[in-house]
C-alpha cells in the first residue's frame, strides 16, 4: 500500500516497521495538505482522503505531534510549523510524543493513535531528523536520535494499532481526539 508523505524519515522509518509484521509499504512523495485542527485524528483523515485522490487504492498517512506538558500540550499539531520557525529549543519539559496513522481503500477508513511519554532534554543530543535530538522517552537512555526508537515510538505504537486491525479483521478502535 502507498504511503503517503513528503517525509523519507517518517517513511524510512514506517517501512521499517510495518516489514517487521510483514507489511510493505510504497512512498509516494507529495506534501498533502493540512487542514487547520486541535486534533491529529482529524488532520490524519482528512490527509488520507487528500492521499486518496491523489493515488486511488490502499493509502495510510500520518499525522504527528509534540506536546509538552508545561505549555499546556503545546505545540502539539502545530509542531511542525513551531520546528520550521524556532527548531530544537531547550528546557526540561515533560512531553509526549503523538502520532496518528490513517488508513483509505475507499471503502474503509480508520485511524490509530501512538503515544510515548517522555521529555525535552536540555540541550541537543545526537543528530537525527526533526525532535529527535531533543525527546528523550521515559525509561530510554538516550534521545531518539541515540536510541532504537522504531520499538518504543509513537509510530511504532500506531503502525502496530493498524497492523493488528489490517491483519486481524478487528474492529477500528473509537476514540474521540488525539
Ligand atoms: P507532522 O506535522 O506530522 O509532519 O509532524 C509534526 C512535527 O513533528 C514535524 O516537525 C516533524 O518533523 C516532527 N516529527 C514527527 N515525528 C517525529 C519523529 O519521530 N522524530 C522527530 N520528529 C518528528
Amino acid at each position: 500500500m502507498w504511503f503517503v508523505s513528503s517525509n523519507e524519515h517518517k517513511f524510512g522509518e514506517a517501512r521499517r516497521i510495518l516489514g517487521r509484521m510483514g507489511m510493505e509499504l510504497y512512498h509516494h512523495k507529495a506534501s498533502l495538505p493540512e487542514v487547520q485542527s486541535h486534533s491529529l485524528k482529524d488532520i490524519a483523515l482528512a490527509k488520507a482522503a487528500s492521499a486518496r485522490s491523489l493515488v486511488g487504492g490502499a493509502v495510510l498517512v500520518e499525522d504527528d505531534g509534540l506536546f509538552i506538558d508545561s505549555l499546556k500540550g503545546f505545540p502539539g499539531p502545530y509542531s511542525s510549523y513551531v520546528f520550521d520557525t524556532i527548531g530544537n529549543a531547550g528546557g526540561d519539559r515533560a512531553a509526549s510524543f503523538r502520532a496518528v496513522v490513517a488508513y483509505a481503500d475507499g471503502s474503509r477508513t480508520a485511524a490509530f493513535k501512538g503515544e510515548v511519554r517522555g521529555r525535552i532534554a536540555d540541550a541537543v543530543r545526537g543528530s537525527g531528523w526533526g525532535y529527535d535530538p531533543v525527546f528523550i522517552p521515559d525509561g530510554a537512555g538516550g534521545t531518539f536520535a541515540q536510541i532504537d526508537k522504531d520499538r518504543l515510538s509513537h509510530r511504532g505504537e500506531a503502525l502496530a494499532a493498524f497492523a493488528r486491525w489490517y491483519g486481524g479483521g478487528q474492529r477500528p478502535p473509537d476514540y474521540s481526539a488525539a
